[in-house]
């Protein structure tokens, strides 16, 4: 194929994202990883599965970056996962040790990709490799409003009986305890959601959404989720390499959208393949605005922790 993606990480999320873009055959795949023999063994394996699985493309492990030359996108997956009892924000500096050294690989050996962050603290780990690049904006997003918005459908979806597929849902603000889902902006079919389930249930699924993830780490034990995280990271892929112009939530650096200044977070944006081609600002309520504000803090102390 002539178009190339890079998956830094072959850990859970990494590895499941390699087979979900392998399923949509856009790509040859390149997995690089730290540990010896892991990004190469899993490239072997999803390899062997292609006669069974039916897709066509290449699919290499390393453990070299200079193997992620010429990618047209670069997806970074590797880092800690969070483990019970660990906030998003405790893998803050421990992380963002290694996507320094991701980010100097990816401007060195793939200087004209997007770079798609996964890692968590995502809001703040998109805007560290967004300054340690010197990508422009459009060039450096993060995974999260796909993932938080496919949570809360799925809530919906299961409350209401109906396919998971026609709820359609938008969660903005920082992929964290402070993330703002739009029941007003959620609907199935076109019709709001505030129309079909009564509001005090609503907020039960709306917290369930908020902790969703907190619920995965506690019942794996041993990690996060990666499911869904890697299903929502292709996606967003698709978007770029197809040049699908979606609209989703993804968290970006804003500059005087919404009122916030030089912070990522979660906002409505059009993903192609320009990479962020258009920042939607949506007129929020004064409280929504509040609570986006609200969340932007938490990543803006974040980033001054760093010092970056
Ligand atoms: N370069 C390359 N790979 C690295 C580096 C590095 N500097 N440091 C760690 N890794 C690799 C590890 O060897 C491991 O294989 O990153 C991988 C992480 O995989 P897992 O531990 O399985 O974690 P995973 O569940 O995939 O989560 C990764 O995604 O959703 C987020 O919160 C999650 O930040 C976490 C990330």
């Amino acid at each position: 194929m002539n178009t190339k993606v890079s998956i830094i990480g072959a850990g859970h999320v990494g590895a499941t994202v390699t087979l979900m873009l392998a399923q949509r055959e856009l790509a040859d795949l390149v997995m690089v990883d730290i540990a010896e023999g892991l990004a190469q063994g899993k490239a072997l394996d999803l390899t062997e599965a292609a006669p069974v699985l039916g897709y066509n493309c290449n699919i290499f492990g390393t453990n070299f970056y200079e193997d992620i030359k010429d990618s047209q996108i670069v997806v970074v997956t590797a880092g800690l996962a969070r483990k019970p009892g660990m906030d998003r924000l405790d893998l803050l500096k421990k992380n963002a040790v290694i996507i320094k050294d991701i980010t100097e690989n990816i401007k060195k050996y793939a200087p004209q990709s997007f770079i798609l962050m996964v890692t968590n603290p995502v809001d703040v780990m998109t805007y560290y490799a967004l300054r340690l690049s010197g990508f422009n904006r459009q060039r450096v997003f993060g995974q999260a409003g796909v993932l938080d918005g496919a949570r809360f459908s799925s809530f919906i979806a299961k409350e209401l009986n109906v396919s998971a597929q026609d709820v359609k849902s938008l969660v903005l603000g920082g992929h964290g305890d402070t993330m703002l889902p739009l029941p007003r902006y959620t609907t199935v079919c076109g019709v709001p959601i505030t129309e079909l389930i009564k509001e005090e249930r609503l907020n039960q699924l709306i917290d369930r959404t908020r902790n969703a993830g907190s619920e995965i780490v506690s019942l794996l034990k041993t990690g996060s989720a990666y499911y869904s995280p890697a299903a929502s990271a292709a996606y967003m892929v698709e978007a770029v390499l197809k040049d699908k112009k979606s609209i989703l939530a993804a968290s970006v650096c804003l500059n005087g959208e919404y009122g916030l200044y030089d912070v990522c977070v979660g906002v409505p944006v059009k993903l192609g393949k320009e990479g962020v081609e258009e920042i939607i600002e949506l007129e929020l309520k004064p409280e929504e605005k509040e609570s986006l504000h609200k969340s932007a803090t938490v990543y803006k102390e974040s980033i001054k922790e760093l010092s970056i």
